[in-house]
């Protein structure tokens, strides 16, 4: 495709500062011929406060018209917690069917990690998007009294597990060590990790060539620090992946680094690229912020929507510029600059 037309969502606290490095290496490495349009849009907490919106219809609509989207961080202190959360977040995984969370860790040469003896970590976890205890069903009776029930049921359905484990094989084949492991908890939770067990090994019939494993979520994340070089790709249930991932951005270099992306396969609806990391109002607006973790979620973003060879270059700027990091802090803009100028180069 010859132009990138990008919906831009800077959010709150340090969104702002890493997405404007994110959109400066995005240009810098784009070949002349592709056009890049970008429209940005004012989500977050301040418009919560000045509205009392968080994402309507009519921005959903908006939305939709563009290729895919890029966020920095949605969040602030000043918003009860859930309400950004349920409202902006998860309403727009949900409402674009982004089934496919894409969560790579990579610990590259010269990153510090809490880890001994500087293993090798690189897997990718395909983490499900749309449905397990997200879905917001639950409920609560005798609210307030010392009888309060709370549910929060954890959906799981045999097409919305198939198509992520799918998507997963097919990632797992396209890699060089061809290995899948399948993390849940079928010995306590029967019914759904039966479920996904089954579908897994019905699936994994069609792909000969690929290895699959199988561990608890529990041993799983002792596996992630004693020996995490046995992961390739991982895939797992929506809370399972969601904190297994913030265990992995630990062990590769940390938030600062961890990208993501929010992805719908079948193109029906834009994609989202987000750095795992949230709005951090502690360093907001003090050019602290790390925009790695941003630059690599547009690597990410560059790859879903085709151009593989520019998504690559930016891959390399940054283990280059990791691994010439020294130790004086530098600023978020002159992290974008270095980067910037390496990947036009
Ligand atoms: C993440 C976040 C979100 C999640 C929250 C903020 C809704 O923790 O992207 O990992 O739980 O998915
Ligand atoms: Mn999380």
């Amino acid at each position: 495709s010859h132009s990138i037309n990008l919906a831009v969502i800077p959010g709150d606290g340090i969104g702002q500062e890493v997405v404007s490095q994110g959109l400066k290496v995005l240009s810098a490495v784009l070949p002349q011929d592709v056009k890049l349009e970008t429209k940005e849009f004012d989500f977050g907490a301040k418009r919560y406060h000045a509205t009392g919106e968080t994402l309507t219809d009519a921005d959903l609509d908006a939305l939709k018209q563009h290729d895919a989207i890029l966020l920095g961080a949605i969040g602030d202190p000043s918003v009860p917690s859930g309400v950004l959360e349920r409202g902006f977040l998860l309403k727009l995984r949900f409402a674009f069917d982004h089934h496919v969370n894409l969560r790579p860790s990579r610990l590259l040469p010269g990153v510090a990690t809490p880890l001994a003896g500087q293993p090798v970590i690189d897997f990718v976890v395909v983490r499900e998007g749309t449905e397990g205890p997200y879905t917001g069903n639950g409920g609560t009776i005798r609210k307030g009294t010392e009888h309060e029930v709370a549910t929060e049921v954890s959906v799981n359905t045999a097409f919305g597990v198939e198509r992520v484990v799918r998507d997963a094989f097919a990632r797992a084949q396209a890699r060089p060590r061809k290995k899948l492991t399948l993390v849940h908890k079928n010995n306590v939770l029967t019914f759904a990790g039966h479920l996904w067990t089954n579908i897994f090994d019905k699936v994994a019939q069609e792909y000969p060539e690929v290895t699959t494993d199988y561990l608890h979520v529990d041993a799983a994340t002792i596996f992630l620090v004693t020996d995490p070089a046995r992961f390739d790709v991982i895939v797992t249930d929506n809370l399972f992946g969601d904190i297994i991932t913030d265990l992995a951005a630990a062990v590769s270099g940390g938030i600062g680094v961890a990208a993501s992306g929010n992805i719908n396969p079948s193109g029906d609806f834009p994609s989202m690229f987000e750095p795992v990391h949230g709005s951090a109002p502690d360093i907001a607006g003090q050019g602290k912020a790390d925009p790695t973790a941003t630059v690599l979620s547009v690597a990410l973003l560059l790859r879903h929507l085709g151009h593989e060879s520019e998504a690559v270059r930016i891959e390399e700027a940054v283990a280059a510029d990791l691994a010439e990091r020294g130790t004086t802090p530098r600023t978020t803009e002159e992290i974008g600059d270095a980067l910037a100028v390496r990947v036009a180069s």
